[in-house]
């Protein structure tokens, strides 16, 4: 016992607190690896700390808020209740990765008063589960403060090594910058400032958007992220490059002088931080999901997951355009017709026709974007009502478009008579859109105004049984669990930029770094799918940086319930491979991470909901890679018919990218498969259960 005492002191003292702390207390993972301590210091501070494993993981870090009008909550706490809670418990998702989750944790709360005048409250809410940590403030009611006007939030991160970090930098408008991968102290944010292709950017300061992912020497998995952002503001985490801790910077808004406005009582998101010692551990935790609140819709069964195909790609590669003028437009009902065929031919559920409304001719450049996109009137070119009922005799859904241009008041204004359109269409889904600065000027993409809107927009469409797919989001904080219509977002450098990027598209390792940062988050449109790697037809400067077998790969291992099959249809045309996308699920029962290392490779094995059948994606970076696949996870006793997409002996990003072999067998539990991925190359299995 006095060993222990002597550890539990030097490890105080190690962590930097070098002040008696008061009213300590400890909560632990329900599997003890993860150890919370929250306390005040001598001055009343509220301060937490985290170990795993009995390593210090997080140093001292102290909690507070700036608030307009009043003095800072920071010192001054005394602890005037407190009580521990727990939880073990499963849910069901409508859809996604997997059926059941479960929710295991332990929770403290602490009810803190300022000892003097205002004697205002605030209370710590901290939930430790084994998969990691979430913690949020709540200002309770209380006399005399109705309302806080947040200046700032600080939250602090103190990290005990200068870990590896993925990141991007903190843009309080977009989230489609590439990772980078660097020490901590070496996170230089501002130099990716004004990227060419990027419609709207601002980064303020040295700081990091989330999910930002670290690995410690001990070889640990961090990842840092929020959950269930309502009501408030984004959070980018401010780099502090000597003393390596992190601290929350809200998103703000040149229109007000403060970040958030809350009437009392509130909270904040939670403010989490994923742990794991394997890295596809991050991919399979569902710390995100599980701190928010359960499903308000109920029965959402009118959105069905699915593959969906679009008048799309087409635009991006400039054999079409949006716009109606110009003699080129992509969205007519001939041309939708011609792919409603196609989608019912090859066992694809959606279509998505973007450019089928008026107002495109002042899209890009126009800084009068207010009023100037209709979402009820289509072009002459395009007849909705046909399409749709065309779409319905052949078994094809119709996915709505509203490219808002970031005039988020204009789609507001429309928002009812849009959604009672598609509701009378029965059009179950739309892909949003919000290219540009938003207008008015002075709002971002992630400050609480916007944070507002969308989740106005979700709320609206449930109403008509409508799921989004949006554009240029806010970031995925796992509000989908409690608005299952949340199916899918952007939020990262998806496949278009390979059409039109000035800086070559995206590198072979991006999504090897996307799979452990922003998957986290939550699901994906990156849309894959492109056949013809090199698109010399169109554009002879861009492309795509992977093989044909890694664009396979990613219905497995990006996850999202909507999956486009994004290329030219006549570039499936004749291409075995195609039957890869044909067959793959969209909806699961189970996923597993078989294995992985951000910016390396990863492997993730997933078994369709209702029919039993796996589905194997693996991607690697520029490196080639051997692999040997472990069949552990399939059924016992039951004989699997496999089909094996993996690149061509010669294959290869740049030279080769679309060799490929594909090898037919039969796979049994226990059995094992030796693999070889090029250089950016990757794999597909099928595995139909017989
Ligand atoms: C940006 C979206 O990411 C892209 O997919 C879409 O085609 C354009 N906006 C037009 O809305
Ligand atoms: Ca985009």
């Amino acid at each position: 016992m006095k060993n222990l005492l002597y550890i539990f002191a030097l490890w105080i003292l190690i962590s930097g607190c070098q002040q008696n702390s008061t009213n300590m207390f400890t909560i632990q993972s329900p599997d003890t690896l993860l150890e919370v301590q929250v306390f005040l210091t001598n001055s009343g501070q509220p301060a937490y700390r985290i170990q795993f494993n009995g390593q210090a993981l997080i140093d001292t870090s102290f909690l507070g808020f700036d608030l307009k009008d009043q003095p800072s909550l920071a010192k001054g706490f005394e602890v005037i209740g407190s009580g521990n809670y727990e939880l073990d418990d499963t849910w069901e998702m409508p859809w996604g990765e997997k059926r059941f989750v479960e929710n295991n944790y332990n929770e403290l709360i602490l009810n803190l008063q300022e000892t003097e005048s205002p004697k205002r409250k605030l209370d710590l809410h901290f939930k430790v589960y084994n998969d990691g940590i979430g913690f949020r403030y709540e200002f309770p009611e209380q006399e005399g403060l109705k309302e806080v006007m947040i200046l700032n939030e600080n939250t602090q991160f103190k990290l005990a090594g200068d870990h590896k970090v993925w990141w991007q930098p903190g843009d309080w408008d977009i989230y489609e910058h590439l990772y980078n991968t660097s020490k901590f102290s070496e996170i230089d944010a501002l130099s990716k400032a004004n990227h060419p292709d990027l419609a709207q950017t601002y980064i303020p300061e040295n700081a990091v958007n989330t999910p930002v992912t670290m690995k410690t020497a001990d070889g640990l998995y961090l990842s840092f992220h929020e959950a269930n952002l309502t009501n408030y503001a984004g959070m980018t985490l401010k780099v502090d490059t000597i003393n390596l801790s992190l601290q929350s910077n809200l998103v703000g808004s040149e229109r007000t002088d403060y970040k958030v406005k809350r009437s009392l009582p509130c909270n904040t998101p939670w403010r989490t931080i994923q742990i794991s010692e394997t890295a596809g551990g991050l991919i399979e935790s569902d710390l995100i999901v599980n701190l928010n609140e359960p499903n308000k819709l109920g029965d959402i069964s009118w959105f069905k997951p699915m593959k969906y195909i679009g008048i799309w790609w087409e635009m991006h590669l400039g054999k079409s355009t949006w716009a109606y003028q110009g003699g080129k437009h992509g969205a007519t009902t001939e041309h939708a017709r011609e792919l409603i065929d196609f989608a019912a031919a090859n066992n694809i559920g959606g279509l998505l026709v973007e450019g089928w409304n008026t107002g495109w001719e002042h899209w890009i450049g126009f800084e009068e974007r207010e009023g100037v996109f209709d979402f009820v009137t289509p072009y002459p070119d395009y007849n909705l009502e046909e399409v749709v009922e065309y779409g319905k005799e052949k078994g094809v859904e119709i996915i709505m478009h509203h490219e808002t241009s970031a005039a988020p008041r204009t789609y507001d204004e429309q928002l009812d008579t849009a959604f009672s359109l598609m509701h009378s269409l029965g059009i179950h889904s739309v892909k949003t859109g919000y290219v540009g600065k938003i207008i008015p000027k002075g709002e971002y993409h992630h400050g609480q105004w916007m944070v507002n809107h969308y989740r106005k927009v979700l709320e609206t469409a449930a109403k008509y049984q409508v799921a989004v797919n949006a554009h240029e989001p806010i970031k995925a904080t796992g509000i989908r669990r409690t608005l299952p219509n949340a199916i899918s977002r952007e939020g990262l450098r998806g496949q278009e930029f390979n059409a039109w990027a000035s800086d070559g598209g995206n590198p072979p390792e991006h999504l090897s770094i996307v799979a452990f940062t922003r998957m986290l988050a939550g699901p994906i449109d990156f849309t894959p799918g492109i056949f013809d790697i090199k698109f010399d037809n169109w554009k002879k400067n861009n492309r795509v940086n992977t093989t044909l077998a890694q664009q396979l790969a990613l219905y497995v291992v990006i996850y999202s319930p909507v999956q486009m099959a994004a290329d030219l249809i006549e570039n499936y045309e004749g291409q075995p491979a195609f039957q890869f996308i044909q067959d793959v699920g969209v909806d699961w029962e189970q996923s597993r991470v078989l294995n992985g290392e951000p910016g390396d490779f990863v492997t993730i094995a997933r078994e369709e909901r209702n029919t039993g059948n796996w589905f194997v994606g693996g991607i690697t970076d520029e490196n080639e890679r051997d692999m040997v696949i472990n069949f552990d996870f399939l059924e016992e006793g039951k004989v699997y018919e496999a089909t094996i997409y993996r690149d061509g002996t010669d294959a290869d990003w740049d030279k080769n990218p679309t060799s490929i072999d594909i090898e037919k067998l039969k796979i049994q539990k226990g059995e094992e498969y030796k693999l070889w991925l090029a250089p950016g190359g990757g794999f597909a299995m099928s595995l139909l259960a017989q």
